[in-house]
């Protein structure tokens, strides 16, 4: 059976009102849809700490810097329903671009500094329609949870900061990245790649594996990049977009893991962008 689907914003909020008024706790799932086992282990997270779970689906057009990326981002709506029917979720909130932006939309939620690298520095303009977008849902779903995948470890940092900036009475939740047999991240740009593109996409998350390796035995930091660099460029990625040693908390850049770290990355491979990131120690 195919999870319920709500599609205006005053059904959603009359439901929310219901569940509420019975002190009943709401969680959400953002999502864009073309949901994978990474999307369910969020909703699972989410039946497991509140008592009722709306995932949201809406491919958000304000955080593509590319249109053509828009253009080809996967839709598979009746699938995705299908795929959450066994989990029992309460509700697939499923707002068209009108609902999500009316006429005269001229709101803008821009984080600081935290955007301003890694993705943030490569894609204009993405981590503000992000924002925006997930500022609406949680005044929209008036969630008390909000769960995200730590594959977007730069989003969840900014999600969280506009969270507490804003005072939205939402708790920010990160999830573990779930990954396929071979090390690739899951992600719903997988489905983009060609069959010979996905053989070659595990490099990226082996060559951060071995990168962060040499990092924690306290090898030279320049030379280890580059070798990684290579070893990525080897398996056919056109673009290594960024491959930074970074604070967890503030995305600051760092030689080396002195301090909680992450390794994140972002590369092209065969007209597709693949991003990853690993904890270092
Ligand atoms: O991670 C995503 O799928 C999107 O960036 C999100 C959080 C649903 C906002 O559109």
């Amino acid at each position: 059976m195919s999870a319920p689907i709500v599609r205006s914003l005053s059904d959603l909020r009359g439901m929310v009102a219901r569940w509420k008024q019975s002190g009943e706790t709401v969680g959400v799932v953002p999502t864009m849809g073309a949901l994978h086992q990474g999307h369910l282990s969020l909703v699972r997270a989410a039946k497991e700490g509140c008592d009722r779970v709306i995932v949201t689906i809406f491919i958000n057009p304000k955080q593509f810097n590319n249109p053509e990326d828009y253009e080809n981002y996967p839709r598979t709506e009746e699938d995705d329903a299908r795929k959450l029917g066994p989990l029992d979720v309460d509700a697939v909130y499923v707002p068209d671009g009108p609902t999500m932006y009316p006429d005269g939309f001229a709101t803008n939620v821009s984080v600081g500094g935290l955007t301003n690298v890694l993705c943030g520095a490569h894609r204009p303009g993405h981590f503000d329609g992000v924002a925006t977008v997930v500022s609406k849902l949680f005044l929209q779903t008036q969630a008390d949870r909000a769960y995200f995948g730590e594959k977007d470890f730069q989003q969840l940092q900014v999600v969280t900061r506009l969270a507490a900036d804003l005072d939205i009475p939402i708790e920010v939740v990160g999830c573990p990245t779930i990954r396929e047999e071979d090390g690739l991240a899951m992600s719903s740009r997988n489905l983009l790649l060609s069959d010979r593109a996905r053989v070659w996409a595990p490099e990226l998350n082996a060559a951060m594996e071995e990168l962060a390796e040499g990092l924690l035995a306290g090898g030279d930091a320049a030379d280890l990049r580059a070798q990684a660099v290579a070893r990525i460029e080897r398996a056919g990625f056109t673009d290594v977009e960024y491959l930074d040693l970074r604070a967890c908390d503030t995305l600051e850049e760092l030689t080396s893991p002195t301090r909680p770290a992450r390794l994140l990355a972002a590369a092209w491979l065969a007209g597709v962008r693949l991003i990853d990131n690993i904890a270092v120690g």
